[in-house]
Parts: C-alpha cells; structure tokens; sequence
C-alpha cells in the first residue's frame, strides 16, 4: 500500500475525512505520519485518535526554509513516506523537498482563479458566482501545480466567508481522500514532460 504522510498547520479536517477514509477501508493508501509546523493544533490530536504517528517540526526552529525542509525530508523518508498530502499546510515547499516526493495539495477555490490566502473571501469579493476546491500537484509556485481534480460550489446570496467555506470545505473532504484512492491505485497519472493529468478520480 502507498505510504502517505499528511503536512498540516491547523484544525486537520482534511486530514480527518483521510483517516476517516483509511478507517473504512476506501483510502488504498496507509497514513503512516502526520506533521505540523506548529504545535498543539486539533490536527494532532485527529492523527492521535486514529493511532498514527504524528510530530511537531516548528519552522521557527530552524535558520533557513532549507534547513527545516531538510528535516521534514529526513523523517518522511525514515517513514518511508512516497506520497506527501499538503491539508492546511500553511508553509511554501522549497525545490528540494518538491524533488523529493510526490506532493499533492489541496485549495479552496477553482484554480487558477483565487491562489493563495483568503480563497473564498477572493471568490466572494470578486463576485462570482461559483467556486468550489481543487486538488493538485505541487510545483515551485504558490498553488500553482498540475491540476488533478476539482468540484464546483455555488456561491448563494448572503453567502459569507464563513458558510462559503463550510460549503467549500463539506467538498474538499470528498475530493482529497477520493484523489489519493485515484493515485494510490494508479487511476491518475502526471504526463511526464507535461502538466497534463490523465485520468479521472
Ligand atoms: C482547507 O480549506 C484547504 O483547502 C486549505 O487549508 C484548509 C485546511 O483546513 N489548504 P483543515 O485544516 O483541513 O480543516
């Protein structure tokens, strides 16, 4: 079974709805570590409860981007991780760790519209009327990696940040286990030399 690890910073619901995945036998894929850059955050707790290894490797306690990848790098490969699931992982990757594994991240928005921080709030202020999540490969760019799978989400009348990214959310947590299931098994590929993805989830 393909060893993933999941990278977080926060509440962890995506990482929740894998394990949950996991647990009912649907994932095709084994959790083997959970990481956070920052501590005491619900995603800890989340990997706990589920029995897998979870860590805390804080950024603030390296001098360089380079270093803390390098030890992030140290212990997935220790764990023999060969996919890595970014699930609120609020920290830019650099070259070397993208080198290193097969990264997929997951956004609150239909990229490339709305990269980065605030995703639905963009989407709100810009005054669409649809938006949704989208699951990716990760490149050297910020959200910027061959697209693997999206859903769409209306955007309703009196919609605020908050409902819309409960709505956007509800989403994610279909698509993300339902995209590593895709790769676990072989159903999606990155066309080398491309940023063409074959294949559907
Ligand atoms: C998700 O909305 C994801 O799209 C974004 O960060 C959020 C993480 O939420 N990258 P959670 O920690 O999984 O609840």
């Amino acid at each position: 079974m393909k060893r993933v690890g999941v990278l977080v910073s926060g509440s962890g619901s995506n990482l929740q709805a894998i394990l949950d995945a996991q647990k009912a036998e649907s994932l095709g894929a084994e959790v083997r570590l959970v990481i956070s850059n920052i501590a005491g955050v619900r995603a800890l707790d989340r990997a706990r409860d589920a029995g897998v290894s979870a860590e805390v490797i804080s950024h603030r306690d390296f001098s360089s981007r380079e270093e803390f990848d390098a030890r992030l790098i140290a212990r997935l490969k220790e764990h023999g991780i060969e996919l890595v699931v970014l699930a609120g992982f609020m920290r830019l990757l650099t070259p070397k760790f993208i080198e290193s594994f097969q990264i997929i991240n997951i956004h609150p928005a239909l990229l490339p519209s709305f990269p980065g921080v605030h995703a639905a709030k963009q989407a709100l202020d810009h005054g669409a009327k649809i938006t949704g999540c989208t699951v990716h490969f990760v490149d050297s760019g910020c959200d910027t990696g061959p697209i693997i799978a999206q859903r769409a989400v209306p955007i309703l009348d009196g919609d605020d940040e908050e409902t819309l990214g409960a709505r956007i959310q509800a989403e994610e947590h279909r698509l993300l286990p339902a995209v590593i299931s895709a790769i676990a098994h072989g159903r999606v590929r990155l066309v080398s030399g491309s940023r063409r993805v074959e294949g559907s989830v």
